[in-house]
């Protein structure tokens, strides 16, 4: 049984180069229980050909708003009827303003137009295309129409730049499209707007010397993905951030920091906030101060490193008498009984929610793309979220902040 056994999903493929992971698309959904029909833009025809298209959903793909064989046969209004939801991927910069401004002049854009059905849409374009105003503007239209959004993802593009612009993965927009048939969350547009969001993310570097450190795998990609998810929702965000490679989200005021006390420190003087997401993985404990110059080889041998204690931030933020924020989310990353572990560090930490993962080797969590979570409420709920994108973790992750924090 697939989770999507007996769902239509109708695809509209537009033209980008990313259209050529839309037929893996189309396999994974089909994959899931799902059926498939495709409309593909003149541009998408560009990068992939409709022949393609139709061989792997298992029927001819659409094309023209006015072919006489099609109008007889299906018809534009039809197809925008008869599916349980349209997904747009890649949805270029031109489908999202033809989307906001809702012309339409293909078939693409006519289907979407007619359709009542819920939208997801996974765009894919060039770095300055996706910060442009106009298509923010645009992107702000849409889900404030209640349409759904995968993505896009930070990364590699195929014009050899790097930033927000990727088209999600088609697992995570089949993941998705299983959130938006599900009716979560993820169709409405939450709102955190007039709310401070402080989030911190990364490892800490603790110093052993001038020139070595002790550190963490930590990549910061979820809690960046949190910050970026909650400017997107309209706070305003503070991200204190240890030493990561990625760029600053857009919209957000980042401050970098290296040590778990700096964390500390940066994160009391960003207060007060509204919510407040712990994400980085601070360095449990820092050598003891072993001089301000290098160490140097010797003949007695490596010298001894001793650890101490550093500073719990979240549990030093959640049990503050004044100025705690009234939400306080914890993370837990466990290599083993992760819900076991998570609820006690809830009670222990104080905080109010714990997003808790399983980062042992074989998840591929530490660093990677993808996360699996758990939701652990101060009363012991629980819920357990599908392995997604961790774009995708970010952006349910904030719509549940939007419902459970302080209204502005
Ligand atoms: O105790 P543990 O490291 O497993 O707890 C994880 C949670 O506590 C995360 O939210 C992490 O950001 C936070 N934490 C912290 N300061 C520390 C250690 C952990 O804020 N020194």
């Amino acid at each position: 049984m697939g989770a999507l056994d007996g769902k239509r999903v109708l695809l509209v493929i537009g033209g980008g180069i990313a259209a050529y992971k839309s037929l893996d698309l189309i396999r994974r959904l089909r994959e899931r229980g799902a059926s498939v029909r495709c409309v593909l833009t003149k541009g998408a025809q560009e990068f992939v050909t409709p022949l393609a298209a139709a061989a792997l959903a298992g029927q001819r793909a659409h094309t023209d708003l006015f072919d006489r064989a099609d109008e007889a046969d299906i018809g534009h209004i039809k197809l925008a009827r008869d599916a349980d939801a349209v997904v747009v991927a890649p949805a270029t910069a031109n489908t999202l303003a033809r989307m906001a401004g809702g012309h339409a002049p293909d078939l693409a854009s006519t289907v979407l137009l007619a359709t009542t059905l819920p939208i997801l849409i996974a765009p894919a374009m060039n770095v300055r295309m996706w910060l442009h105003p106009a298509t923010q503007r645009n992107l702000a239209l849409l889900r404030g129409d209640g349409v759904a959004v995968v993505g896009p993802n930070v990364g590699r593009m195929a014009e050899a730049e790097t930033g927000p612009g990727r088209m999600a993965e088609p697992d995570e927009i089949a993941d998705a499209v299983e959130a938006v048939l599900a009716g979560s969350q993820e169709a409405g547009p939450p709102s955190l707007a007039g709310r401070h969001l402080l989030v911190t993310s990364g490892p800490t570097h603790e110093p052993i010397d001038p020139v070595r450190y002790l550190a963490n795998r930590s990549s910061g990609k979820q809690g960046h993905a949190i910050a970026a998810a909650a400017a997107a929702a309209g706070a305003r965000v503070t991200l204190v951030s240890g030493p990561v490679t990625l760029p600053d989200p857009p919209g957000v005021t980042v401050l970098r920091i290296e040590t778990a006390r700096e964390m500390l420190a940066a994160v009391e003087a960003a207060l007060p906030a509204d919510i407040a997401v712990f994400a980085a993985a601070v360095a449990d404990w820092r050598p003891e101060s072993l001089g301000d110059q290098k160490i140097k080889k010797g003949p007695d041998g490596p010298p001894p490193l001793r650890l101490t204690e550093n500073p719990d931030i979240l549990a030093t933020i959640a049990r503050r008498s004044d100025g705690r924020p009234p939400l306080v989310v914890g993370f837990a990353a466990e290599t083993t009984d992760v819900i076991a572990h998570a609820r006690a560090k809830i009670a222990r930490k104080g905080c109010d929610l714990i997003v808790a993962n399983d980062v042992s080797a074989e998840t591929g969590v530490m660093g990677g793309d993808r996360n699996s979570v758990h939701l652990i409420g101060r009363d012991g709920t629980l819920e357990t979220w599908p392995t997604m994108g961790k774009d995708e973790v970010a952006r349910r992750l904030v719509a549940r902040l939007a419902e459970l924090g302080p209204s502005p």
